[in-house]
């Protein structure tokens, strides 16, 4: 069987300014040689000069979030169009602090993935229990069904990954341990296999939370674990690298 090509994305949240550009350029010029894509997703405010500061590297640039529609009366949004209009190439979608601040649901973020397909957009859709879902021994209901309500069928045939991302492992320096992941990471491959058929084998499934330089190498050599989304670790290029080069 095949095995997907590795995906190590950064996601700078609401962290970056201008002066940020040059930590970009250090990430793209140490990532040569590593075995996987990169990309970073720095705010939207960012995506056209992190764009023009990194063509012609390895490393891919992205949005954090796009609204379902292509235009109109949304203050404040930002479309799919306009993230590809400003170069980026992957959007992350239905990250669990957009599914909690903006109560985003599954059906929502589903929309977001069409808008995101419309436009060229790799979406990397994420999915994730809270803590309490995880006591009560809902964890492996809750994510299967954010899979199976956030991905459409439209899907098929393009280019996209899964990000499993435990909301209590969020910035908070915990992590799942290799166990949890590589169960976690089989029922979502098994769920996309059901939905998509043999070739799902190829869809990246990415871990997030809390992934750092020292735990890098256990969580990207789990089984089913197809790369990261890595958040407070990817601001700095240093670290960022580490997790790159453990793959
Ligand atoms: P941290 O790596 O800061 O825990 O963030 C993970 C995340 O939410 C990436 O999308």
């Amino acid at each position: 069987m095949t095995a997907p090509t590795p995906l190590i994305a950064g996601n700078w949240k609401m962290n970056g300014l201008a002066s940020s550009l040059g930590e970009a350029q250090a990430i793209a010029a140490g990532v040569a040689g590593g075995k996987a894509r990169v990309a970073i997703c720095p705010p939207a405010v960012l995506l056209e000069r992190m764009s023009r500061a990194l063509a012609g590297t390895e490393v891919l640039v992205g949005g954090q979030d796009a609204h379902g529609e292509d235009a109109g009366a949304f203050t404040g949004d930002v479309s799919a169009e306009m993230l590809a209009d400003a170069g980026a190439r992957l959007v992350i979608l239905g990250h669990s602090e957009r599914r909690e601040a903006y109560h985003e649901t599954d059906a929502l973020v589903g929309k977001k993935v069409l808008a995101a397909l419309r436009w060229g957009l790799e979406p990397i859709v994420c999915v994730g229990e809270t803590l309490a879902q995880r006591q009560a021994g809902e964890a492996l209901p809750v994510v299967i069904g954010q899979v199976r309500g956030s991905l459409p069928p439209e899907l098929a045939g393009h280019l996209f990954s899964v990000a499993y991302e435990p909301v209590w492992a969020i910035g908070t320096g915990l992590t799942a341990t290799v166990a949890d992941i590589e169960e976690m990471h089989s029922a979502i491959r098994a769920t996309l296999t059901d939905m998509f058929g043999a070739s799902a084998a190829l869809i990246p499934i990415l871990y997030g939370g809390s992934v750092k330089p020292a735990n890098a190498r256990e969580i990207l050599h789990a089984a089913e674990v197809g790369g990261a989304l890595v958040g407070g670790a990817s601001l700095k290029a240093a670290d960022f690298l580490a997790i790159i080069h453990a793959l």
